[in-house]
């Protein structure tokens, strides 16, 4: 078996004969991991080792060698020279290790009134705290562009559907903007999840807190956390606030699953309401003619692995009993997927909403198939004093008429709607003008032009409003 490259009984081994074999030590390793908590590991760290002088627990002289060896260690991660080292097991092993074979026995000192339980703790919440701010920022600009499309295309109408059927007219402002309002939630969903990383768990050690007189608010004010736990054992070994990120996470990749769906099939040939830019379009190996939607789809795709990331934690975290376990570990690689999934799919999707063409034409075509005024034209008839149930049915036999001879109903002249009931009049036609019957719609969060209007305007508030909220995360 090959020795480890350097003795880790530095660390911990004191109590230790022999050493782990190789292949056991890289399976207990989280290194290749939890090294993206670099930052967060040295941040937490230089607070608390100004803390721990602060407190008289360690000397000046040794805080300020602590804090500008941290720096010289974030200085060589930053320029690709640090050395990574498996058998280091973690982040926090690695880094105090080479802290410690740069300044000695000072080094050594950092550790003081801390556990890597609840170093880790500390760490995976700053981390979790600028990932939230991060996502923030991108589900605003995916709401940006939804807002845009909807105020560059005011008039253009659409089918809405029920069960996948032509059921009303729309407007596609209305359909972008009632994306926009998904995202906007799903933005107060990241933004409570900031909230819940936002606690310092530092100061708990192990589980059970610690003898030395730390001074957890400074510790709290150093690295921007605005409350501290009040619970040892809760602070080392929760990850419901990784849980609330994977959900926030989660549900939003289901928004843009939706979306991606519908752009999907509204770039098909059949449907051809909008046109994928070819920025955001790949072509066939075999098929020369082939213009495919594969982002679109790979966002689709991607969200069954945000999901999965969720399920897995929650399903990680069951059956632990307090306090910390080594299960735990397994929290990071899946909430590290599920936002950097999120955040590329963001991304993604902007792309295509700004840069795809929107072909009013083939919509407004569309939206005159499907008989989607007959709701319009039975309204007309109880307009004239005729039960409501009637009415549909009166409307129901011109529906069926007019399928049988590939009629839409906009076609029927005044003669031929009074064939089916003589309370037609000369306005009869108007009922089921499309752009009327969308227009009719003026009810809040209606789809008439004047209630799309306001809806644009209440969207854009609520927007503005968030950027304020995300500037201050
Ligand atoms: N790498 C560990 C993790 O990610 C750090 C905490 C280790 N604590 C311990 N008692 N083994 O969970």
């Amino acid at each position: 078996m090959p020795a480890p490259q350097h003795d880790n009984k530095a660390l911990w081994g004191g109590r230790f004969e022999g050493h782990p074999e190789r292949f056991t030590q890289e399976f207990g390793a989280s290194l290749p991991i939890d090294n993206r908590l670099w930052r967060e590991d040295i941040d937490g760290s230089k607070a608390h080792a100004r803390m721990l002088a602060r407190q008289g627990i360690i000397s000046n002289q040794d805080a300020e060698d602590i804090v500008a060896g941290l720096d010289r260690v974030a200085a060589s991660i930053e320029a690709g020279t640090f050395v990574w080292d498996i058998d280091d097991e973690d982040i926090h092993m690695a880094i105090e290790r080479t802290l410690t074979e740069d300044i000695g026995a000072a080094g050594g000192r950092l550790h003081t009134g801390r556990s890597r339980n609840d170093q880790v703790a500390t760490d995976t919440r700053l981390w979790a705290k600028r990932a939230s701010a991060k996502l923030a920022g991108e589900l605003l600009a995916l709401r940006q562009s939804l807002i845009d499309v909807a105020a560059d295309n005011p008039d253009a109408v659409m089918p809405g559907y029920t069960h996948m059927q032509r059921a009303q007219p729309i407007l596609f402002a209305h359909h972008m903007l009632a994306y926009s309002w998904m995202f906007a939630r799903d933005f107060t969903r990241v933004v409570a999840a900031h909230a819940s990383a936002d606690v310092l768990p530092l100061g708990s050690a192990a589980l059970a807190g610690t003898t030395y007189p730390l001074d957890r608010s400074y510790v709290a004010e150093q690295l921007g956390f605005s409350r501290i736990s009040q619970n040892s054992l809760d602070a080392v070994s929760d990850r419901d606030f990784l849980l609330d990120l994977d959900y926030a996470c989660s549900v939003a990749m289901m928004h843009l699953s939706r979306l991606a769906e519908e752009l999907v099939y509204w770039s098909s040939g059949e449907f051809g309401f909008i046109t994928m830019s070819d920025q955001f379009s790949t072509g066939s190996s075999i098929m020369p003619q082939k213009k495919n939607p594969d982002f679109a789809e790979l966002i689709r795709g991607k969200s069954g692995r945000v999901v999965g990331d969720l399920t897995a934690l929650l399903v990680t975290m069951k059956g632990l009993p307090l306090a910390y376990n080594k299960d735990m570990q397994e929290d990071k690689e899946g909430v590290f997927d599920a936002v950097d999934t999120l955040t590329a799919c963001l991304h993604v999707m902007r792309g295509m909403i700004t840069t795809m063409r929107v072909n009013e034409a083939r919509m407004r075509e569309a939206a005159h198939g499907g008989f989607m005024a007959a709701t319009d034209l039975a309204d007309y008839l109880v307009g004239t004093g005729l039960p409501f149930r009637e009415a549909h049915e009166v409307v129901g036999r011109i529906v069926l008429a007019c399928e049988k001879e590939g009629r839409t109903l906009q076609s029927l002249t005044l003669e031929e709607l009074k064939e089916f009931s003589d309370r037609f009049g000369e306005d009869a036609r108007d009922a089921v003008d499309i752009d009327r019957v969308v227009d009719r719609r003026t009810t809040v969060g209606g789809t008439s032009h004047s209630s799309v209007a306001e809806q644009l305007a209440s969207a854009r508030e609520q927007l503005a409003a968030d950027k304020e909220t995300a500037s201050r995360l």
